[in-house]
């Protein structure tokens, strides 16, 4: 299959090149052209259109956003751009193409009153970046017959180009410095990995729908800290759980969050969702191979 993924250099594009690369004909673009992706800004549909025309992909993966939480709320019409007129250029694009296409949303179209949520559960987003993610799925399914929304959370992985949570928790514990998590978040990390894997097998069965592709582990954020803290071998005392509120973020958060699997559980036979265990282990595989050998 030709597969584009939009967002190349992102956590999640990183890790959907290198998977699908051993099985598909993968291309990728990045915002700035960096790398070896050449530039594509999804809020040019010229750009997006004169792309995917040259390359004739039979699927497109959208990961490319403004993930930024509390600066969509501080620049909405930044995040109406990016995260949803940008999605709706490729939807044109790919509708004319005929091409397949894979959109990445979040558990923020929940209000976080009662997860964990099912992919049918009334939706109600509180932020503004929930709010562009649903108007982009919305988008999305309305105009590609052939699509697939993945609603994801908590995405992380050994990865120093990223500011993942896993990431913070590591560069703290290094610093020696405390760590103050919110506890009166729930939801489930996501291993980068698992995640694209998962959406490549859904991909090559031409799944269509909306997919929570999440861990299946759900636990507050606190205590996820405390795991990657046990997993690496520091104290997992340094972790104060401390309130949302105390955090003052511009953007309200899902507090009582999470996705439910059964749904992409029941046909993911090759990459199942992982367990919290499981991606932590495999994260830190991921940082011991990074890590040149002494
Ligand atoms: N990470 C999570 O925990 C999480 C949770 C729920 C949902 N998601 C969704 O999953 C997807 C992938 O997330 P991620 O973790 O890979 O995010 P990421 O690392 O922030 O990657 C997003 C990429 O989009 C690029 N981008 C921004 N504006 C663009 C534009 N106008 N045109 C083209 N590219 C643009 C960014 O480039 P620059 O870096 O150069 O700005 C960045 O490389 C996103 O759609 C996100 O909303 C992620």
């Amino acid at each position: 299959m030709k597969i584009l993924i939009i967002g190349a250099e992102g956590q999640v594009g990183h890790f959907l090149t290198h998977d699908l690369g051993a099985q598909h004909d993968v291309s990728g673009t990045s915002l700035l052209g960096v790398d070896s992706w050449p530039a594509l800004d999804i809020r040019d549909p010229a750009a997006v259109d004169e792309t995917l025309s040259a390359l004739k992909p039979d699927y497109v993966i959208l990961t490319a956003a403004l993930t930024h939480v509390d600066q969509c709320e501080e620049k909405p019409e930044l995040a109406e751009q990016i995260n949803v007129r940008g999605p709706e250029h490729v939807a044109r694009a790919c509708q004319r193409l005929g091409a397949g296409l894979a959109f990445f949303s979040s558990e923020y179209v929940f209000d976080g009153q009662a997860g964990p949520y099912a992919e049918d559960d009334p939706v109600n987003p509180k932020s503004v970046y929930g709010k562009t993610k649903l108007a982009g799925e919305k988008t999305v399914s309305e105009l590609v017959e052939r699509h697939l929304i993945v609603r994801t959370t908590v995405v992380y992985a050994y990865l120093p180009s990223s500011v993942n949570f896993f990431m913070q928790v590591l560069g703290r514990a290094q610093k020696g410095e405390p760590i103050r998590v919110p506890g009166d978040q729930v939801g489930n990390p996501t291993q980068a990995l698992n995640l694209a894997q998962a959406l490549g097998e859904l991909i090559e069965q031409d799944a269509r729908g909306i997919f929570n592709l999440v861990g299946t582990t759900r636990l507050g954020r606190d205590d996820f800290a405390r795991k990657i803290l046990e997993k690496l071998g520091y104290a997992p005392g340094v972790v104060q759980s401390i309130a949302t509120s105390d955090l003052k973020q511009k953007a309200p958060r899902p507090l009582c969050g999470g996705l439910k699997t059964e749904k992409a559980q029941a046909l993911l036979k090759k990459h199942p969702l992982w367990d919290l265990e499981q991606a932590l282990d495999f994260t830190l595989t991921q940082m011991k191979e990074a890590q040149p050998a002494s």
